[in-house]
């Protein structure tokens, strides 16, 4: 028996409505903050992701897509948004429309990870990004869209923590006191971690080893080594965190796992989760559009796993709506009828009616089975004898009498009943 391929899962009809209610509220607060909709193909050229992310991320170390198509160009799945938008950028010369570029998307993204519960090979983001603008005022926009959209999901109680990382200017001084820190405790780290020290030093401070983490507790901060354009950014992003008035503090250790930021990053973290405890997270990418091959150009964004927003809906009780229901189910007594209620299930659809039936080949009893497990406001049924006079039987499923209605008005009597 073939399955779906490990790490990835399908969206079963009875998953539709729930998802589709979470990609509705994506969209609708996108929109309420001037975000504009998006799509970039699914692939991109691998040289985008190897560039902006960076080499040294596990994310392109270890995780990518990656093959060569039939003209031997080297193409990946897209393992995240954020560069393949920028590229786009470029592309299109949106540095001459207004800046910043405020702009969306949504859709599956692919990383050979270790699946476990909220982490997938195929999975989904919300995401946003505001390009061409250095201000503050961007930053706090964002972070606070991403808390909004967790708020009137019904998320209980995210932590938001918040960072400053520097910039090209102060991070080299940080990453090298970084570096001569740990090497002081070279010993004591775990493998992953001294192979990194020389190439990435600032992933040791996520390492999720106990030992690595107790050394980096006490590992230099980085907002002790911000240049002044740096901390002064910082102290007025965090004015303007403290008015929005949502709480958040400083995560020292937090650097996210993508080599294209600098100053600002964020995460949103829910409280009752273990492992894949991130919900969101994003922050500024100053050099991104540069390393690309643009004029330097200022950035920031956010993104959102939707299968982990539904992990922790699912935890808080969310119950999705109920699937859509058919309004009509039209039943056809004896093969004579069949052409006709075909006909006539196809006229209603055409008027704009949910419509299911008719099944051929089934005894009434067999139909009026699957009309009610449709869920069917209504049977239309369609006998010898109704056909003659030109009428159909309008029999409500979930109590009240049936009635004989003409067949020409069988439509607006669905319509005025829904
Ligand atoms: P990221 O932290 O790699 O950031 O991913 C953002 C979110 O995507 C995570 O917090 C998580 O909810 C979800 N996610 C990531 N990997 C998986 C996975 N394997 N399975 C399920 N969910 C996952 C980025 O991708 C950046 N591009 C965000 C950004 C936008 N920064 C600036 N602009």
């Amino acid at each position: 028996m073939y399955r779906a391929p490990r790490g990835m899962q399908d969206i079963l009809p009875d998953d539709q409505p729930e998802w589709h209610y979470l990609l509705d509220r994506c969209a609708d607060i996108a929109k309420r903050y001037g975000y504009r909709r998006i799509d970039t193909p699914i692939v991109e050229s691998t040289d985008v992701f190897l560039r902006g992310v960076g080499e040294t991320t596990d994310v392109v170390e270890k995780e990518m897509y990656t093959f060569l198509d039939k003209g031997e160009n080297s193409l990946t799945l897209r393992p995240e948004f954020t560069a393949a938008i920028c590229r786009a950028y470029l592309e299109h010369g949106m540095a001459s429309w207004p800046q910043p570029v405020r702009l969306y998307s949504i859709g599956p993204l692919f990383r050979y990870d270790r699946p476990q519960a909220g982490r997938y090979r195929q999975f989904h983001q919300f995401n946003v990004e505001a390009i061409g603008e250095a201000d503050p005022t961007v930053d706090a926009e964002v972070i606070d869209m991403a808390g909004l959209l967790y708020e009137e999901l019904g998320i209980p109680r995210t932590s938001l923590l918040v960072n400053s990382i520097g910039d090209e200017a102060c991070r080299p001084s940080y990453v090298a006191a970084l570096r001569d820190y740990f090497a002081r405790h070279l010993g004591d780290l775990c493998a992953d971690c001294r192979g990194r020290l020389e190439r990435n030093p600032l992933r040791l401070l996520d390492c999720k080893n106990s030992v690595c983490q107790r050394i980096g507790d006490d590992a230099p901060r980085s907002v002790d080594w911000l240049c002044d354009a740096c901390a002064s950014h910082f102290a007025t992003l965090s004015r303007y965190l403290d008015r929005l008035g949502r709480p958040w503090q400083v995560d020292h250790r937090l650097v996210r796992g993508l080599d294209y930021y600098t100053r600002t990053v964020f995460e949103y973290q829910p409280h009752d989760v273990g492992g894949q405890s991130t919900i969101g997270g994003g922050g500024r990418y100053d050099g991104l559009i540069a390393q690309l091959g643009g004029r330097p150009t200022p950035g920031i964004g956010f993104a959102t796993g939707l299968e982990r927003i539904l992990l922790n809906l699912k935890k808080a009780g969310f119950e999705a709506p109920p699937p859509a229901r058919p309004v009509a189910y039209v039943v056809a007594i004896g093969e004579e009828t069949a052409a006709d209620a075909v006909a006539l299930a196809a006229t209603l659809r055409r008027r704009g009616i949910p419509t299911a039936g008719p099944v051929g080949g089934r005894g009434v009893k067999g139909q009026m089975r699957q009309a009610n497990a449709s869920g069917a406001r209504y049977a239309v049924i369609l006998g010898p004898d109704e056909l003659a006079a030109g009428e159909a039987q309008l029999k409500p499923l979930q109590g009240g009498e049936p009635r004989m209605v003409p067949l020409w008005r069988i439509a607006d009597a669905l319509t005025a009943d829904t």
